[in-house]
């Protein structure tokens, strides 16, 4: 199943003709094209409707030269058919989160095919659209700890304060809503490979709101559940966890080919501590991208000479943020493919 892209031998830390990248975010509204597609339609009838999605997906592909698309949908879709109802108004909102067992009994697993049929025709549709562009598709879902966060907090928290006490005051009823929450997560992802996806990417982006200790304890085993059961030959899985720096390592052992590193910590020792055996994906701040291209350039630089020379997907450390400059992009993608071959060419 080996293939010629440079992003799929980048993740299997094979040798590469430059360093591939591609950005968290990509498809959002940094892009005209995005917004305009974006103006018709409510952000969730767009994740519902597979041409749009296709649509978006292929921008960045299109108009910045990026070495792998990402589906375009949200972690959020799989709850709706869980059970629980929700909006984006414009971030997510859950009117009815989750107190009590019997709430979390109420929940459904979800069948893929039946219950997100919308996201496996997208990437049915990606598959053949990408043929000509020969660019690999990453598939993704939301980490069990994440999906869980916004099903207990409603939304978006600033300092996660129910789900902590469900987490530590009930802990019978946390671990029976990330078991089910894990099952679906693994059902959705093997569903995603089956229709089509190349690699996939694990987003938890909340994973590093706790400390070494309870993230061990309460994120780690569900978490390697979910990588150990949707692993597939030629299908690498990227980890991904935001505000990693604290617990590189338990990243690392909690699974993936590649591990998805944050910009708060120097990518040469993410390395040294996610061991041997893996790539690494990031580093770049989000908000770098706003500074002077010259400035972009050196931090682009600086970056790739410090992963190393193989086993690195160029990224930023978190998603893109909607006030970045196009003409940026363009140059952070030009200056990695630069810098990439000149950093191998000895
Ligand atoms: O990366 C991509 O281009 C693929 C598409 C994608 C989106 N969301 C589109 C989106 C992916 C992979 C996600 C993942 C996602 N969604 C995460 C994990 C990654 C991360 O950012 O940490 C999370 C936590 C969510 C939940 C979510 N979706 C929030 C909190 C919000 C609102 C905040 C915001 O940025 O507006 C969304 C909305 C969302 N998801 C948008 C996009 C393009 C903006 C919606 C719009 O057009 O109004």
């Amino acid at each position: 199943m080996t293939t010629d892209y440079r992003f799929l031998k980048a993740c299997n830390s094979e040798p590469v003709d430059t360093t591939p990248v591609w950005m968290m975010r990509q498809a959002g509204r940094f892009l005209p094209e995005y917004r305009a597609v974006r103006s018709k339609v409510s952000f969730l009838e767009m994740c519902h409707t597979p041409a749009l999605c296709t649509e978006v997906t292929l921008q960045p592909i299109d108009i910045l030269g990026v070495d792998a698309a990402i589906l375009f949908s949200d972690i959020l879709v799989i709850i709706e058919p869980m059970g629980m109802k929700l909006d984006f108004n414009p971030s997510p909102v859950f009117e009815d989160p989750i107190k009590t067992q019997a709430d979390a009994d109420a929940l459904r697993v979800i069948k893929p095919e039946e219950d997100v049929p919308y996201v496996m025709e997208t990437i049915k549709m990606l598959r053949r659209e990408l043929v000509s562009r020969n660019v690999p598709l990453i598939g993704f879902s939301g980490a069990p700890f994440t999906l869980v966060s916004y099903m207990v907090e409603g939304g978006t928290s600033k300092n996660f304060m129910k789900l902590k006490n469900m987490m530590w005051g009930a802990p019978q009823l946390y671990r029976s809503l990330m078991e089910k929450v894990t099952e679906c997560v693994i059902l959705y992802l093997k569903a995603q490979v089956e229709a089509g996806a190349q690699a996939l990417q694990i987003f938890d982006t909340w994973g590093g709101i706790l400390s070494p200790a309870d993230y061990l304890n309460y994120v780690l085993p569900y978490t390697m559940r979910v990588i150990k059961a949707v692993q597939t030959p030629g299908v690498p899985v990227i980890n991904f966890v935001g505000n990693s720096q604290g617990i590189m390592p338990l990243v690392a052992q909690a699974g993936g080919d590649v591990i998805g590193v944050d910009w708060r910590i120097d990518i040469a020792e993410a390395r040294r501590q996610v061991g041997k055996g893996k790539a690494v994906q990031g580093n770049l701040d989000p908000l770098a991208l706003l500074a002077p291209i010259p400035e972009i350039d050196k931090k682009v630089k600086e970056i790739i000479v410090a992963a190393g020379d193989t086993g690195h997907v160029f990224n930023l450390g978190h998603g893109i943020v909607p006030e970045t400059p196009v003409d940026h992009v363009k140059a952070l993608v030009e200056s990695v493919h630069r810098h990439g071959e000149s950093h191998r060419v000895k």
